[in-house]
């Protein structure tokens, strides 16, 4: 999908005065403002319908920003670890710093002093921060807690024509960008899986990733979308299906309309009456993420009663994959009453 030059500039134009505008990354679509604006950032908070103390990532064109925005003493720890991660961005790889810079709005990092900072790596998104020469806070480009955009299309069925959308046609990799947090005197923390894996983010750092909650001892609290119990949750129920739960709820389920996302072509639908969406032709993780949402708001739109979903296969993205759906699904021991029930009424 290309977008017009003249297009870029407006969309700069606007960030710059202190609009929002809606753009794609290789991640999902981001809404974005200039993040040394307030009343700018504001703009999304309300859009978004979302709570004040989530903080926003903020975007950079290159690397060289970081110093105007981050406070990183030279030959520090972080300083050390930033240079090992420095293979890995621009992409889909957020960094939360402890010390932000009072460039960065209190509300853009929700009164917290830490930043997250993310360099994506997506032609539009860099010509629009680089024609902008602002940094861009982005949340996703949805309704706080509903599913993250990963086309044009989504953004609009959220915000209609009252933005203006790059459009930069589907989000190659479709899930959000990992979330990393430095400290100086602790282990790095994971906030939030994604496309960059633990495994691959372990020979970059200095040590093991720690997790949310163990060695956190930096003071401050971290609210990152890993530790909200809802996310990303479409507005039809969605569930998730054991394959030994198959056959029983087929046979309990008969009056409902059913929505099925499978992960592969290869893998036969049990319940053939429901309407089957496979995420991928053999399961490849890349190709199941990057679908996902896109499969997810189709089925949401379809007008079925619930929608299941299998739990992904042990691969490279599990924990991405399924730290996303944990958060979308409700509770599959309700699974075979809930059907049941609804197929009475
Ligand atoms: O891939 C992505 O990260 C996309 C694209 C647009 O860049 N953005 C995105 O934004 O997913 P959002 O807001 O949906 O998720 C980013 C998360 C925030 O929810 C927040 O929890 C975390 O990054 N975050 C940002 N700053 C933080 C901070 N200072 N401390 C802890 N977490 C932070
Ligand atoms: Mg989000």
């Amino acid at each position: 999908m290309k977008v017009e030059n003249t297009q870029l500039v407006h969309a700069a134009e606007l960030i710059r005065t202190g609009s929002v505008v809606a753009f794609p990354t290789e991640t999902v679509y981001g809404l974005g403002a200039d993040a040394t604006n307030e009343t700018a950032v504001q703009k999304i908070f309300q859009l978004k319908g979302r709570p004040s103390h989530f903080p926003l990532n903020v975007h950079l064109a290159h690397r060289e920003q970081l110093s105007e925005y981050v406070e990183i003493k030279p030959k520090s720890r972080i300083a050390e670890q930033l240079d090992r991660l420095s293979p890995l961005w621009p992409g889909p790889l957020t960094i939360v710093f402890p010390q932000k810079k009072s460039s960065i709005t209190d509300s853009a990092s929700a009164g917290l002093s830490s930043v997250g900072i993310r360099i994506p790596n997506h032609p539009i998104a860099k010509a629009l921060l680089e024609l902008s020469n602002r940094p861009i806070a982005a949340p996703s480009a949805n309704i706080s807690e509903y599913v993250s955009a990963t086309t044009a299309v989504h953004v609009k069925e959220c915000f209609g024509d009252s933005i203006c959308i790059l459009d930069g046609g589907p989000s190659s990799l479709g899930i959000e960008s990992t979330i990393i947090q430095l400290s100086e005197d602790h282990p790095a923390t994971l906030l939030r899986p994604g496309s960059i894996t633990r495994e691959q983010l372990r020979e970059y750092l200095l040590e093991e990733l720690s997790s949310v909650g163990s060695d956190n001892q930096s003071g401050e609290k971290i609210i990152a979308p890993g530790q909200l119990k809802k996310h990303y949750a479409p507005h039809t129920p969605l569930y998730f299906i054991e394959s030994d739960q198959e056959a029983s709820f087929a046979e309990t389920s008969k009056n409902l309309r059913i929505g099925k996302i499978l992960f592969s072509e290869q893998e036969k639908a049990c319940n053939e009456s429901a309407l089957t969406y496979f995420l991928s032709a053999s399961g490849e993780h890349d190709e199941c993420a990057k679908n996902l949402y896109a499969t997810i708001r189709t089925l949401d739109k379809a007008h079925v009663d619930l929608i299941v979903i299998e739990k992904p296969q042990q691969g490279p993205l599990f924990e991405a994959l399924y730290d996303r759906l944990k958060r979308a699904v409700k509770d599959p021991k309700a699974l075979p009453s809930l059907a049941q029930k609804t197929s009475i009424e």
